[in-house]
């Protein structure tokens, strides 16, 4: 029987924060599924935060002495700043909690070994991907509204311009064209509620967790929580290192967004066509053709409406890696951050490039008023009719009777003569061509939230009203 054990293999690759068990190292196909740093690596400032944290956390607890915990918080600061200074990581670094260690090595020597205390890289990623989520949202509220700020100027011109509204792609009733962009404005708005509870569900800490059971030292999670700026402690440890939903809700709002913005894409993409012709588009998102000279391509909004694609996808791969795991946490969890990623890069993109190139439309008016036809104010004709005693009903059947008339005459409905709409009610009166016009029926239309003028002039108003910044925390007042 041998008396002693052979000492682990030395392994001078890499740097690790595991190996002890070990006697061979990783193989190389292992590495490179399993290291995350080509993905991980921007969390870096924010694993900086959360270890400076932790360092003055474990001097509370009497785990680290002041000078430990002091050394420990220079030493991150000198990490940061190297990092900052563009020092990028080892092809070995496994994953960027691991590179940061390697670092601090560097930079203060075997004290940084103590920094590991009573916690793990999974209470850790957790923490370290909420305070990226956090500013994250605060980054895409911005993107938002300036998409949002895009549309309301380009409604304020076009206020008084008529166009046609569609249904089943068919055009149905006129309407204000300020009416028609703000129809986009109020999706981005109920987004921007989405993304503030996402970020309230991103502001739960999980430090403290542990692997799994919860640290062992008396450390102070509450003074953690004030220090790095959560709105509350996580509750149950083992739900704290797997917990996910916040990347859930952020991916189905980024998922939102970028189905909002497909659908204006979409929108201006065919009213850009010559066929509709009420759009022209600029030069500045917009690309022309290697063969046909003529063409320019709206390739900006083709773009933002495929990306909403691209987030779906993770949107889904992010649930559908959620809904078999075990509680706890499991490796599986390392690529909620592609996923996370992925869409938030995506977006951010995107909705730049939809401002710019739905600021830079010019519309056209005149192609508007032009398709606009008498037959779209048949609903109006029915109200008309309606108003004089008759039954919906009623007014429907004879409306839909001069319809066919003008269709299969090839005269448009203001011009039929008035014999044919007698025939068709003996309620209708020389001044029927009045309720055939689009100026009118849009002046009708002056219910909460209607097309009419004074409706139009208020929502724009609520529109102006809803960018304007929230009022500053009294907290940041009482601070000087
Ligand atoms: N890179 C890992 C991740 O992103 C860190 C957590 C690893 N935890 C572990 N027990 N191996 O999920």
């Amino acid at each position: 029987m041998p008396t002693t054990i052979d000492p682990p293999a030395p392994d001078t690759k890499s740097h690790k924060l595991w190996g002890g068990r070990f006697g061979a190292g990783p193989t190389p196909e292992f590495d490179a599924l399993n290291n995350s740093i080509g993905v991980d690596f921007r969390l870096w400032p924010y694993d900086i935060r959360l270890s400076k944290a932790w360092a003055v956390a474990l001097w509370g607890a009497n785990v680290l002495t002041l000078d430990e915990s002091k050394a420990i918080e220079r030493g991150l600061d000198g990490v940061a700043a190297r990092l900052a200074a563009g020092e990028q990581p080892l092809a070995s670094d496994e994953d960027v909690h691991t590179l940061i260690d390697r670092l601090l090595h560097d930079e203060v020597g075997d004290v940084a070994s103590k920094l590991h205390t009573g916690r793990s890289r999974n209470d850790q990623v957790a923490t370290a991907t909420r305070l990226w989520t956090m500013d994250l949202c605060q980054r895409l509220d911005h993107a938002t509204r300036m998409l949002q700020g895009a549309l309301l100027e380009q409604a304020e011109s076009l206020q008084t311009v008529l166009m046609p509204s569609y249904t089943h792609l068919q055009r149905a009733i006129p309407v204000s064209a300020a009416h028609w962009l703000l129809a986009h404005f109020w999706p981005l708005e109920r987004d921007r509620a989405r993304l503030r509870a996402a970020a309230k569900s991103a502001a739960v800490l999980p430090l403290g967790s542990g692997a799994v059971a919860g640290c062992a030292y008396p450390i102070s999670r509450v003074l953690l929580q004030g220090t790095l700026g959560f709105d509350a402690l996580s509750p149950n440890s083992i739900d704290a290192v797997s917990d996910r939903d916040f990347i859930a809700e952020v991916l189905f709002t980024a998922t939102m967004i970028g189905t909002h913005l497909s659908r204006l894409a979409e929108d201006l993409i065919i009213y850009g066509s010559s066929e509709f012709g009420f759009v022209q588009f600029g030069e500045g998102y917009t690309s022309g053709s290697s063969m046909m000279p003529q063409k320019r391509n709206p390739d900006a909004l083709e773009l933002a409406r495929g990306s909403a694609a691209r987030m779906l996808g993770d949107l889904t791969a992010l649930l559908a890696t959620l809904k078999g795991l075990p509680s706890s946490y499991n490796k599986d969890l390392q690529d909620d951050k592609r996923y996370l990623f992925d869409a938030t890069d995506t977006l951010l993109l995107v909705l730049p490039a939809t401002a710019g190139a739905l600021s830079e439309c010019r519309f056209r008016p005149e192609r508007m008023a032009a398709a606009l036809s008498s037959t779209m104010m048949a609903t109006d004709l029915a109200d008309y009719l309606v108003r004089r005693g008759a039954t919906f009903r009623e007014a429907h059947k004879a409306v839909g009777a001069l319809v066919r008339e003008s269709e299969a005459s090839g005269v448009e409905m203001h011009a039929l003569p008035f014999a044919s709409f007698s025939a068709a009610h003996p309620r209708f009166a020389e001044d029927v061509v009045e309720a055939l016009g689009a100026a009118r029926s849009v002046a009708q239309r002056e219910v909460e939230g209607g097309t009419g003028p004074e409706a139009v002039r208020v929502q724009l108003e609520a529109a102006r009203t809803a960018l304007l910044p929230p009022p500053t925390p009294r907290s940041s007042n009482a601070a000087v």
